[in-house]
């Protein structure tokens, strides 16, 4: 059975892409901030839940650290937004956005990935396969007219993780996607938003299962089409 990692596992979509893979027959190991309080995680019975917070190294180590079967597929989907962090998403324009804060959504939105994927190298081989849960706003067309900087350089750093984990790994078989998941009704997208975090899930994991190697450095959208950098 393939070894799926999924981090935020515990709500939204990475709660859905544990359930669809334990359902497909995945070994899911999940990763999120509170095991204890993963209630909805819990009662999807993974085969492992580690604890794990994204914006701190030592808890990324001991994560990564105690993994030691084989994986087939990582999908670094946790993320956070700047009211998360505590900002008004009025402040968080070019003109206004503080430094430190924006320095701490990249950290936890985009440089994560790469921590994570690069600590478990040991546990990947040929074919296996990265997926980084970013958003549309990482793209500098689409980030352009977007008023919250931290978000959108989060996202486009994370693109960038992306593109240089895919170069580096071509070679020892290893696929590296960006995934746009759509807007989806989650805490984070609202419930105003078009997609269910089904259809989200589903539709990445489905094109992960026809995926060419060919293709890693890709950026999608959770329907498979190509996104625009
Ligand atoms: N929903 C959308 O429309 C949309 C659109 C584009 C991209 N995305 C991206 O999709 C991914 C999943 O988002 P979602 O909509 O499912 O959001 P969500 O419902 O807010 O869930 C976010 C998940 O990330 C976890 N997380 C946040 N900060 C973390 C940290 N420091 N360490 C570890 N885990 C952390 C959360 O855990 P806690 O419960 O501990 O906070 C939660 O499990 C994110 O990367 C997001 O940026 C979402």
């Amino acid at each position: 059975m393939p070894t799926t990692v999924v981090t935020g596992a515990n709500r939204g979509i990475g709660l859905e892409l544990v359930s669809q893979c334990l359902e497909r027959g995945d070994t899911v190991i999940a990763g999120c901030r509170s095991p204890d309080d993963a209630h909805d995680l819990k009662g999807l019975a993974p085969n492992e839940i580690l604890e794990l917070d994204v914006g701190d190294e030592t808890s990324i180590n001991s994560f990564t650290h105690a993994i030691e079967e084989p994986i087939d597929l990582l999908i670094n989907n946790a993320g956070t937004s700047v009211s998360n962090l505590g900002l008004d998403r009025e402040q968080a324009g070019v003109l206004n956005a503080p430094i430190d804060l924006t320095l701490d959504l990249i950290r936890i939105n985009g440089l994560s990935a790469a921590a994570v994927t690069r600590n478990l190298l040991q546990r990947f081989q040929p074919g296996s396969q990265v997926v980084n849960v970013t958003s549309q706003i990482g793209s500098m067309v689409i980030g352009a007219n977007f008023d919250d900087l931290p978000y959108a350089a989060s996202k486009a750093v994370m693109n960038m993780v992306t593109v240089q984990l895919a170069t580096q790994l071509k070679d020892q078989g290893i696929s590296v996607v960006a995934f746009h998941p759509g807007w989806v009704r989650t805490d984070m997208g609202g419930s105003g938003a078009d997609l269910s975090v089904e259809e989200s899930a589903q539709g990445i994991l489905a094109t992960m299962q026809t995926f060419e190697h060919a293709d890693s450095g890709s950026f999608l959208r959770w329907d498979g089409s190509v996104h625009p950098w």
